[in-house]
Order: C-alpha cells, then sequence, then structure tokens
C-alpha cells in the first residue's frame, strides 16, 4: 500500500484494523492502564516492550519445578535448566538471520560489547580506532572509551565519530564512505547502532560491513534497536559480531538477558582473545571442572555464567509470539502502522514538529522522531497527561514507536488526534 492511499478520519484505521492479519495478537499481551480504567495508548515498545499475558505460566512452570525438584531441576525440570538457554536459540536464529552457532543468549547488551570487543578490538600502533556514530547511545560510548583506555589509548584521539552533515539528523552514504576513505586503514573497529535509538535511522549493515571489510576493519553493531523491529540477515551480511537486548521490541521483561552474534568464521577460533568463564567451557568436559579453558564452537563460547531461568522463560513466552506472528509478517503490518503514522503528522501541518526519522520506509523501522521546535517537554507532558506512552530524548525529541504485535491502527490515530489538539 502507498502512502498516497491513507485517508484521514477515524473510518481508515476501523477498517484497517479489522482487515489486519495479526489483530488477534494485541490480546495476547497485557496493555497498561490510565488512572481511569482506560487503556493507554502505548508507543513505547522501542523502550520497553510490553508484557505477553503468557509470561506467567512459562515463569510459573520453573517456579514449581524449583519448588518441587530444587537442584535436581537442572536435569529434570520439564525444561531442563542446564540447557534452556539454548531452548531460546531456535526461536532467536530468524530474528536474526543467523545460524544456531552463531547465537547465544547470555549477561546484558553493555556486558556483551565489553566482551565482543576484547577479542574483536585488538588495536596496534598503526591501527587503533574505533568508528561510532556521533550520537551513539551512551553505553555504547562509555564501554568504547573504556576499552580504549584499557589498551592504553586515549580517546581523544582513537574514537571517531560519525557525523551527519551540518544541519542533518540523517546521516548519508557518502558520509561513511568519506570518514572511511579518510581514516579506514587506522580503524580496528567499525561500531554502529543498527537502527539510530534517537533518530530511528536504519543503517545499511550489509554495506556498511563490506565497506569496513574492505578497509581491514572489524565490524560489529547493536542491535538494540533493531532486533524484533526489522528483518536482518547477520550470517548473509557477514557482520562479525552482534550484540542487542531484549526487553524492547523482543518484549521480554525490563532488563532482561541479552543476545549475541558471532559469525561462524569464528566458531573454530579457540585462539582469539576473550574473557572466558565456566558457561563457555566445552559441554563434554565442563562437570568435569579441569583447570584450562577449552571453549564451545562457537557464540556459546563466550558465555561466562549459569544464566538466570526465570528472566529466560519470560523471554521464552515472548519468542514464542515472534514465532507464531513471522518477522516478515510484522515487518509488513509495520511499515503501514508507521507509514500512517508519518502521514498523519504531515497533515497536522505544524511548523512546531518535524520528522527527523528518514522518510524512507525502508531506512527506518517502526520509531518515528519527533524534534520539536519549542516547549518540547511541554508537548510531551501533555500527551503523557492525555494517557499517551512514548518517550523523550533530550534535547528535543519525542520518540513513537507503533508496534505490529500489539499497537492498532486506531491507537495511531487516536495519537495523532491528541498531538494534533495539544499542540
Ligand atoms: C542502543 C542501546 N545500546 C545500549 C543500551 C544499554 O543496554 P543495557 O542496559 O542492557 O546494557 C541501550 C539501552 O536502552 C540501548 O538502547
Amino acid at each position: 500500500m502507498q502512502k498516497a492511499e491513507f485517508s484521514l478520519g477515524k473510518e481508515f484505521a476501523q477498517k484497517f484494523d479489522s482487515q489486519d492479519p495479526l489483530r488477534s495478537y494485541r490480546d495476547k499481551f497485557f496493555i497498561p492502564r490510565q488512572k481511569n480504567g482506560d487503556e493507554c495508548i502505548y508507543l513505547c515498545g522501542n523502550s520497553l516492550g510490553l508484557q505477553p499475558k503468557s509470561v506467567h505460566s512459562f515463569i510459573g512452570q520453573e517456579l514449581q519445578d524449583w519448588a518441587e525438584l530444587g537442584l535436581e531441576g537442572h536435569f529434570h525440570a520439564r525444561n531442563p535448566w542446564i540447557h534452556y538457554h539454548e531452548f531460546l536459540t531456535k526461536p532467536m536464529t530468524p530474528l536474526v538471520g543467523a545460524k544456531p552457532k552463531e547465537v547465544v543468549v547470555m549477561n546484558t547488551l553493555t556486558v556483551n560489547l565489553h566482551l565482543m570487543m576484547v577479542s574483536f578490538y585488538q588495536p596496534t600502533p598503526e591501527r587503533n580506532k574505533i568508528l561510532i556514530e556521533f550520537s551513539a547511545f551512551p553505553s555504547d560510548q562509555y564501554a568504547v572509551k573504556s576499552q580504549m583506555k584499557f589498551h592504553g589509548f586515549d580517546p581523544k584521539t582513537t574514537l571517531i565519530e560519525l557525523k551527519p552533515k551540518e544541519g542533518k539528523a540523517i546521516i548519508d552514504w557518502n558520509d561513511i564512505e568519506n570518514v572511511m576513505e579518510a581514516e579506514g586503514d587506522s580503524i580496528a573497529l567499525i561500531l554502529i547502532g543498527g537502527v539510530n535509538y534517537y533518530s530511528g535511522q536504519l543503517y545499511d549493515m550489509k554495506r556498511i560491513t563490506e565497506l569496513g571489510h574492505s578497509y581491514g576493519c572489524k565490524v560489529g553493531f547493536d542491535l538494540a534497536h533493531a532486533v524484533g523491529n526489522v528483518p536482518l540477515q547477520l550470517h548473509d551480511w557477514e557482520l562479525d559480531f552482534a550484540t542487542w537486548c531484549t526487553y524492547k521490541y523482543l518484549n521480554a521483561g525490563p532488563g532482561s538477558v541479552g543476545g549475541c552474534f558471532v559469525h561462524e568464521k569464528y566458531a573454530d577460533r579457540a585462539d582469539l582473545p576473550r574473557f572466558a568463564g565456566w558457561w563457555g567451557h566445552d559441554k563434554q568436559t565442563r562437570f568435569q571442572m579441569k583447570p584450562d579453558f577449552v571453549p564451545i564452537k562457537g557464540a556459546e563460547g563466550w558465555q561466562l555464567s549459569n544464566p538466570p531461568i526465570l528472566p529466560l522463560a519470560a523471554m521464552r513466552a515472548s519468542l514464542t509470539i515472534f514465532e507464531e506472528a513471522g518477522m516478515q509478517n510484522l515487518r509488513q503490518k509495520s511499515l503501514l502502522l508507521t507509514g500512517y503514522l508519518e502521514y498523519l503528522i504531515e497533515q497536522i501541518n505544524s511548523d512546531e514538529i518535524s520528522i527527523i526519522t528518514p522518510r524512507d520506509p525502508e531506512s527506518r523501522g517502526c520509531q518515528l522522531s519527533i524534534q520539536t521546535k519549542r516547549n518540547g517537554k511541554q508537548l510531551y507532558n501533555k500527551l503523557t497527561a492525555e494517557g499517551i506512552i512514548c518517550d523523550w530524548r533530550e534535547p528535543d525529541v519525542i520518540r513513537v514507536a507503533p508496534v505490529p504485535l500489539y499497537n492498532s491502527f486506531m491507537d495511531v490515530y487516536r495519537f495523532s488526534e491528541i498531538l494534533k489538539h495539544s499542540l
């Protein structure tokens, strides 16, 4: 469907909701309510995904097995805990486009970024720089700078920021080419957010990876805002590594366990420097408790500790829903939902706001970032008071993300009406 076919008026939203093949999925989630009992308009899955109703039974099963079996649950629970993280690999691999041995759920995002940099940031006197986005998420900036210092390099000279052109929020392909032409030979690692958390820009990860590799750089992506939002093909795109969290579009619950991808080509590289822990040790001999570390071949070889079962159970509840719904179907609906949101915001035609997210649907996911000109925080507060849950990012952006699993076209319509009246 083309943008031009959208129309004003709530009948359009009602019609699209009635024709939506994914409409029944909304009922699988708890929608937060306002004080008056009405459902909120929840447009914040880019920050924290909603709770699947099935989480209770998934966690309940593990609580019951823990109560009844104690330690024995490691081997005799209905879903033996010793293998529990492996139950997440099957539904996770199609979401990121990877082979099973390339994916593991473990730790949290920033921890995994550090673990990946231990292996893939190997600075030398000639090649020691890291390229990140200008407005990279703060945790990524702290992690990268601390890795540089750890290796004895000064971030002031070692960190390169990929900047958009003056006055623009979006990075163009030639901005990337220019920085690589100037600095490529001294860059050890490119580490970029697959979807930028602030602008909502989706990068061409395949092309960036190819370009980075042509200069001899390692290339990794932070997929916090990409996974469960846009289809990914990490194996075919030949990324060296990627890390992500699961509490945003993947609805695994606040602070839940992160995910990590390491390309198959490193599966047998026991020689790679890494920080090791017993859960990354070869499964056949792990319990022989020998002192020398033998890594599992593949991403699991980067695990440190035995994982927390209860958050993994919540993740399993959500990924089961993703398996049913299918990422391609979700993306199809997402393109419509976000296109509709864009259309309605354009129709408001206010010079108080502008959309900074790319207008090309292929260069964005669910999220639109609305830049405010004056009193943006006040506008955000008004939206919140009207029952909208979206978020504010300093200095001047309201992020709005209709999520195809549980948002409706009516949610988008209602949001736009409230936005219009609040301006
Ligand atoms: C892009 C990005 N990177 C990193 C993080 C940090 O994640 P964590 O607290 O799970 O390490 C976040 C958190 O929202 C994020 O959005």
